[in-house]
């Protein structure tokens, strides 16, 4: 059985997304905006919830529909057997997003998806189904564009950047999906030593971590934390499976990774995270003020994800600043990629070093470059 599948993502996000898809092997994979559409197999649907770093949600397309009109959406929806798929004593959620061509409103395109499901059920089964959309594992989506409907089940239920190790407290956090996505960017395969040398909560570094020792970016996650552990052809032999291999495929560290911040409780908190990942021996701590550090290897990967004043309160942030980081990276990381991420509004070129890389993404709600130099 092959399924069609999509992950929705930040636009800039939808190219490396689409690399990671296809490594695991997806195939027909394509990507629109904001979106990347794959073909999987049983087997790679769940290597995908596992093992993607990018993907923050994983959906299965269940059919197209021609959304003229509500009726007609009713009409179409209520063929889908949702009562094949999953049980009626599960809440299920709906969301329904609109390209810019609807003109049908979200919340009565939705209202019609939850009439289509309880039809189904009561033709089908004579009951019910749960009304309820608290703490949903049933996430049934809906894409209206241009008269047509795409109905979709949310197979990877809470985000999938919810890896389960971060320790709340920080005021800046990254997103575990953008750390990743900054180190797929600068190529980062985990083979040459890494260093966050303004960690803050972790996240980069733990996510570097995690690649250097090849480990899925989900393995933690809780029985039946997974949309997919929740319908009817959940395959509890093959996932078992997928987890072992993954776990097998595991590989002993092969290089140094380090991270430092001039705050010591950030730097306990990175130790907290880093222990939660089951990752804390992998890394090397210290707390260090970023322009007194020295290159703790002769070549590797730096990447910085400096702070500024939107959500934290910090100094200003201005040109003299970048200067003074390029100038930092000049001295004292030669033979190193040295990339930093950070609001796109600040005057990024007073770093006075040519950028090989430069590359926008959304932080939360914040535009966000991440610019890569080549040391020399
Ligand atoms: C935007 S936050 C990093 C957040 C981090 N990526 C995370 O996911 O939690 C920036 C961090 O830089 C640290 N910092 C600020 N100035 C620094 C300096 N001169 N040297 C080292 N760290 C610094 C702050 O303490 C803060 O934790």
């Amino acid at each position: 059985m092959i399924y069609k599948l999509f992950s929705p993502c930040a636009n800039e996000l939808t190219d490396l997304l689409a690399k990671e898809i296809a490594a695991i092997g997806g195939t027909n994979v394509h990507t629109a905006y904001c979106v990347v559409y794959f073909d999987a197999t049983e087997e790679v649907v769940y290597k995908a919830h596992l093992q993607l770093r990018l993907a923050g949600r994983i959906c299965r397309v269940l059919k197209e529909i021609p959304a003229q009109s509500p009726r007609i959406i009713f009409d179409k929806a209520r063929r889908i057997r949702y009562d094949q798929l999953f049980s009626s004593d599960l809440p299920i959620s709906i969301n329904v997003s609109s390209g810019n061509s609807g003109k049908i409103e979200n919340h009565l395109i939705g209202s019609k998806l939850r009439e289509a499901i309880n039809d189904c059920f009561e033709h089908h089964k004579n009951v019910k189904p749960n009304q309820s959309s608290y703490k949903a594992p049933i996430g049934i989506n809906g894409y209206y564009s241009k008269n047509r409907l795409m109905v979709s089940i949310d197979t990877s239920n809470e985000s999938l950047h919810r890896r389960g190790y971060r320790v709340e407290g920080h005021p800046a956090p990254l997103k575990e999906t953008l750390a990743a996505a900054c180190l797929a960017a600068c190529e980062y395969d985990g083979t040459i030593p890494f260093y966050d040398p303004m960690c803050g909560s972790g996240t980069i570094v733990v996510e570097a971590a995690q690649v250097a020792i090849n480990r899925a970016p989900l393995i933690h996650r809780k029985k039946d934390g997974f949309g997919f552990e929740h319908l009817n052809d959940f395959n509890t032999k093959l996932w078992q499976s997928v987890k072992d291999k993954a776990r097998r495929e595991e590989r002993p560290l092969q290089t140094t990774i380090h991270a430092s911040d001039i705050e010591p409780e950030f730097v306990k908190m990175a130790r907290e995270t880093a222990a939660n990942a089951r990752l804390e021996p992998t890394i090397n701590f210290s707390t260090q003020d970023f322009f007194k550090t020295e290159k703790p290897e002769e070549r590797g990967l730096l990447i910085a994800n400096i702070p500024y004043g939107i959500r934290m309160d910090e100094k200003s942030i201005d040109s003299e600043y970048l200067i003074e980081i390029g100038e930092h990276f000049k001295n004292r990381f030669k033979n190193w990629r040295c990339a930093i991420l950070a609001p796109s509004e600040l005057p990024l070129k007073s770093i006075r070093l040519k950028p090989g890389k430069k590359i926008n993404f959304l932080n939360g709600t914040v535009p966000v470059t991440l610019v890569v130099f080549d040391i020399f």
